[in-house]
């Protein structure tokens, strides 16, 4: 029996209310799309279904009610979700009484569109209101629109125990705070997820523990800006460094991984924790956007390419061995070949180890939106980016190959996707390794990998003794 099946029971045995359960069996699909938080959000909107008598299911033909979970970061995701609605649209006419849903950033942002489009979805709902989905999905069922897009300052699902859709049931992700307050210039983020808020750090650790005790190695703590994570209660104040200490303490055998640093916030005391817990894993994903100082101010990032460095040279200090990965943004209002040159310069000063590059999107309603120009045409971002995604490849290259002879630890999450001969897992500083498999060696295993050979995006190697 799988976890998520395990889970899945506990969630309905645990319920001791006497109400007839809205759900009453009906069988609810979840389509989920984004970041991670989505698939965060997704689990927890599926475990506060179940407690109302919902039954998840992953077959979409057997669904009484589809909910897809959106994301409007860039355009491009917008158009696969419109499509992907219009199907539904044509799949609920051959099926009568079918309930589809849109909910998280894409609902917040686009509500009414959504709901003036011919009713191509009978609920909407913003990343804030999923505890308030029961009765969304009662008031479609009874022939009217099912929408709340309530932006809350306080909603972060706390005590609820998310049902686990990932399939390794080794690593999972845990969701730390919600919300975010940068405003960079260029991110619809902070209109569509709200405001900042922290998460009781008690039911953060009772969910790790948890966790831990299914067999699960590996967490990476989740929120927008991490190293913005603040809990105040009874005079006492919890910290980002104050809550990895409380997780890495966990269990030695826990691997903590955290995504994502906002550059400007990433505190030395972090580093400290880091370097003292050989649990927290030796990654950092530290987002750039520019390497050019003028385009840095444009997006409201609020430190500048010296400040950036001067925190990568804290982190090589502090963690020799640790890995640093990014994002970038090609072809930003106003950016000039000077700008973008800056940018590769950047990218080859820091010596990335990998990255996730992006083209420009205009977001409606962003500062950028309302007081820039997208202004570089679309062949010349297409070309920049290609520039970057290509020195990237060269930069993921050098970096394996820095790791061919090195012996790394390595948790073991499965069979490899290419054989089933091989496993996968891998390193502290999250770069994925295969290897053949042995007799003995099983998912949530930590062996010591000598590597031999690699890719830009894989290492390769072979199993050897301590
Ligand atoms: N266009 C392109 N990329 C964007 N990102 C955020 N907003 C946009 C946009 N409008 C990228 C940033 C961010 C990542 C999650 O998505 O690089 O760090
Ligand atoms: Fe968007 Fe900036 Fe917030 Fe990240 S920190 S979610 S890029 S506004």
């Amino acid at each position: 029996m799988t976890d998520t099946k395990k889970e899945t029971e506990n969630h309905r045995l645990s319920v001791a209310d006497l109400r007839p359960l809205t759900g009453a069996g009906k069988k609810l699909y979840v389509e989920t799309y984004g970041c991670q938080m989505n698939v965060g959000d997704s689990e927890i909107l599926i475990a506060i279904m179940q407690r109302e008598g919902y039954r998840y299911t992953e077959d979409i033909a057997q669904a009484d009610v589809i909910l897809v979970n959106t994301c409007s970061i860039r355009d491009n995701a917008e158009q696969r979700i419109w499509g992907r609605l219009r199907e539904f649209h044509r799949y609920k006419k051959a099926r009568k009484g079918l309930i589809v849903g849109i909910v998280g950033c894409m609902a917040e942002r686009l509500r009414e569109e959504l709901l003036e489009r011919e009713s191509i979805v009978d609920i909407v709902a913003g990343p804030d209101s999923y505890r308030d989905m029961p009765r969304l999905v009662a008031l479609a069922a009874s022939g009217a629109h099912g929408v709340n897009v309530q932006l809350s300052e306080e909603e972060t699902y706390g005590e609820i125990r998310p049902v686990r859709l990932d399939k390794n049931g080794v690593s999972a992700f845990v969701a730390i705070m919600r919300g975010c307050n940068n405003f960079c210039s260029y991110c619809v983020v902070p209109y569509t997820r709200g405001r900042e808020r922290s998460r009781d750090p008690q039911t953060i650790l009772r969910e790790v523990t948890e966790l831990f005790e299914a067999g699960y190695r590996e967490v990476t703590l989740l929120g927008q800006n991490v190293n913005s994570y603040r809990w105040e209660h009874d005079g006492q104040t919890v910290t980002f460094p104050d809550l990895m200490e409380r997780v890495a303490a966990v269990s030695p055998l826990l691997r903590v991984r955290f995504a994502t640093s906002h550059p400007k916030d990433l505190s030395d005391r972090l580093l400290e924790v880091m370097a003292a817990r050989p649990n927290i894993c030796r990654a950092i994903h530290l987002p750039a956007q520019s390497g050019s100082d003028r385009l840095l101010k444009a997006m409201n990032r609020k430190y500048t390419r010296e400040w950036y460095l001067g925190r990568v040279a804290a982190i090589r200090h502090a963690l020799p061995d640790c890995a640093i990965t990014t994002d970038l943004i090609a072809g930003f209002c106003g950016e000039t070949e000077e700008d973008h040159a800056q940018t590769l310069s950047l990218m080859r000063e820091v010596g990335y180890d990998s990255a996730y590059m992006f083209k420009y999107s205009m977001r409606p309603g962003t500062q950028a939106d309302r007081h820039m120009t997208d202004d570089v045409p679309e062949e010349e971002k297409v070309r920049r980016l290609n520039e970057i995604i290509a020195l990237q490849n060269d930069l993921s290259l050098a970096s394996n190959r820095r790791d061919v002879g090195k012996r790394f630890e390595v948790l073991v999450e499965g069979p490899s996707r290419r054989s089933g001969e091989q496993l996968c897992g891998r390193t502290s500083q999250n770069k994925m390794v295969v290897f053949d498999a042995r007799e003995g060696i099983a998912a949530g295993d930590y062996v010591t990998v000598r590597i031999t050979d690699c890719t830009s995006a894989t290492l390769l190697g072979e199993v050897v003794a301590e």
